[in-house]
């Protein structure tokens, strides 16, 4: 039996929209579709995209749409969007629609100046009414299952978590992920594990899976926020970065108790791979001016990496790459 079958994510959702408890959190400028599939091959039961903009959407910018393509054969795809307020939203549901998102994720945290200011991401946590408006200006067009991300709250004075996840419940949001810093923290300073402790207590039995994000850079990380915190699943982020083994191993911990890393060959392998992906979905130019960030990562602290990175820093073209890459097998 699956975890999330044993875990009862079937409770009140749609077993086969919310598949399981290992996520890809959204990143912005990350989570493209090459990323997502390499996570999905390596263990992810489910990704998010990185996040859309309700109005762009709405606007059917082509930079916007191109978000929300799928690799082919994609499926378990969670569609993030990020609004001020519930007009936009549904303005955009036409557009948003067709891509047959598998479950629609508000963005309630992220914390740049350019979104916060709209009165979007992690701004709609001083303004929880809206939050009920924006979920119900979907449920007016779908019953595909929405969810919230977000954050404790705005700064230390104003931890408002708990309360703002009860105004998403209310509003009939099917899933609910924390990531247990405040606004003013950034991603700066320790998640604060008690939050995930108390969000999964208040939500126990609810049928409302909880999930938690931030600080998970380790398998032992999630199983602790799994089996320590009382919490549903994880979305793993930064931990992914170059790190996409951490499903896998994840996986492994919580099943037998322990987990096996990957060989210096089949990180080069797979990050081998994720460039070939890259640059099928994006071109060679675009792809491999994107990739450097995400292959840095995947050979942080490999022996001989820091003469690698430095070629990476130049390299023009995927062959250079992977024949640099190949040093490090
Ligand atoms: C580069 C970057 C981009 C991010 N983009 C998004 C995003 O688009 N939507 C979102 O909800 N969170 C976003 N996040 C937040 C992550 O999903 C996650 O909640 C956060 O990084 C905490 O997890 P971690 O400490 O394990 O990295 C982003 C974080 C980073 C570092």
């Amino acid at each position: 039996m699956a975890i999330w079958e044993e875990l009862g994510y079937h409770r009140g959702v749609k077993a086969e929209s919310i598949c399981g408890p290992l996520m890809l959190a959204p990143l912005a400028g990350y989570t493209d579709r090459a990323f997502r599939k390499i996570a999905r091959e390596c263990g992810a039961d489910a990704s998010v995209t990185e996040m859309v903009s309700a109005e762009g959407l709405a606007r059917g910018g082509e930079k916007t749409e191109a978000l929300l393509e799928r690799y082919p054969g994609e499926d378990r795809l969670v569609v993030q969007i990020f609004a001020p307020s519930d007009d936009p939203v549904r303005r955009c549901m036409d557009n948003l629609l067709r891509h047959e998102p598998e479950m629609i994720d508000i963005n309630c945290g992220c914390p740049v100046p350019k979104v916060v200011r709209t009165g979007a991401g992690s701004a709609l946590m001083r303004s929880p009414g809206m939050i009920g408006r924006i979920i119900a200006a979907i449920k007016e067009r779908t019953d595909i299952p929405v969810s919230v991300k977000f954050r404790l709250g705005w700064d230390d004075s104003s931890i408002n978590f708990l309360s703002f996840a009860e105004e998403a419940a209310a509003a009939g949001a099917s899933m609910l992920t924390l990531h247990a810093r405040t606004r003013a923290q950034g991603y700066s300073g320790k998640a604060e594990r008690s939050a995930f402790t108390a969000l999964a207590r208040h939500f126990s039995g609810s049928g409302i899976p909880v999930f938690g994000s931030g600080d998970v850079f380790s398998p032992e990380d999630a199983a602790e926020l799994m089996d320590g915190c009382g919490l549903d699943g994880v979305m793993f982020a930064r931990g992914a970065i170059g790190n996409p083994f951490i499903f896998q191993e994840t996986r492994q911990l919580l099943e037998s108790g322990s987990f096996t890393l990957p060989s210096a060959e089949e990180r080069i392998a797979t990050a081998i791979r994720h460039l070939h992906l890259a640059v099928e979905c994006f071109g060679e130019s675009l792809a491999c001016r994107e990739m450097r960030k995400h292959l840095m990562a995947y050979i942080k602290g490999m022996p001989g990496s820091s003469r690698v990175k430095a070629g990476l820093c130049t390299a023009s073209g995927e062959e250079e790459m992977v024949h640099l890459l190949s040093q490090l097998a």
